[in-house]
């Protein structure tokens, strides 16, 4: 039987870390769904042309350190903005998203276009600041050369595309429960996401 728990917001806001709790807590399967969109990014800064790296993506691209780093974070909310683009990468994630033993799907528009069926939908936010910060703080840690105004830039940037796009746009589905973590520490954020999760597990 397939169970999906879908979870928005925008970066940095704590769905990553949240969506792998929440599926090793329950034995779901994870799927963090800005990989596929900054893997088309990457191909696009190679010179490939982003919807024809959509359209034939392979495991392979969602290997490399890079794929995280923050110039193929911009790459990929501008490739996300194409509607071929995002097309392309839509039956891989329902399928994903309705194998059997249950599915986490984390993204943009999860709740909202791909799994709008989805048993539990949670909108993970945080002020920019606190996400700039968070963000920030990974980056330096792995000796990334960057300022906080540069990543705080960087944020609203990426919001800001992402939730004004026509097609897909980063907003919570009506049905979504809001997890506001500016003043959360990670594990009470993660606490509050188990228990709608299991709430809704008792219920399905
Ligand atoms: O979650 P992330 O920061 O890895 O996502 C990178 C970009 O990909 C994000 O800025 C917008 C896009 N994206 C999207 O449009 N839809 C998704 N479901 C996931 C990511």
């Amino acid at each position: 039987m397939s169970f999906t728990v879908a979870i928005d917001g925008p970066a940095a806001a704590g769905k990553g870390t949240i969506s792998k709790a929440v599926a090793a807590h329950f034995g779901f399967a994870h799927l963090d769904t800005g990989l596929l969109y900054r893997a088309v990014g990457r191909r696009m800064l190679r010179g490939e042309d982003p919807v024809a790296a959509a359209q034939s993506l392979r495991a392979e691209d969602l290997q490399g350190d890079d794929l995280r780093g923050p110039e193929v974070a911009q790459a990929a909310s501008k490739v996300a903005v194409i509607p071929e683009v995002r097309t392309a990468l839509v039956d891989f994630q329902r399928a994903f998203a309705t194998r059997a033993g249950g599915a986490v799907l984390d993204g943009r528009d999860i709740g909202t276009v791909i799994c709008p069926e989805a048993q539990v939908k949670l909108f993970v936010t945080a002020s920019a600041e606190v996400r700039a910060e968070r963000r920030f703080a990974e980056l330096a840690a792995k000796g990334l050369n960057v300022t906080f105004e540069g990543v705080l830039e960087d944020v609203r940037a990426r919001d800001a595309r992402d939730a004004e796009r026509a097609t897909a746009p980063m907003v919570a589905a009506a049905d979504a429960v809001a997890l506001d973590t500016s003043d959360l520490s990670i594990e009470a954020a993660v606490a509050r996401a188990i228990a709608v999760v299991g709430a809704a597990r008792q219920g399905a």
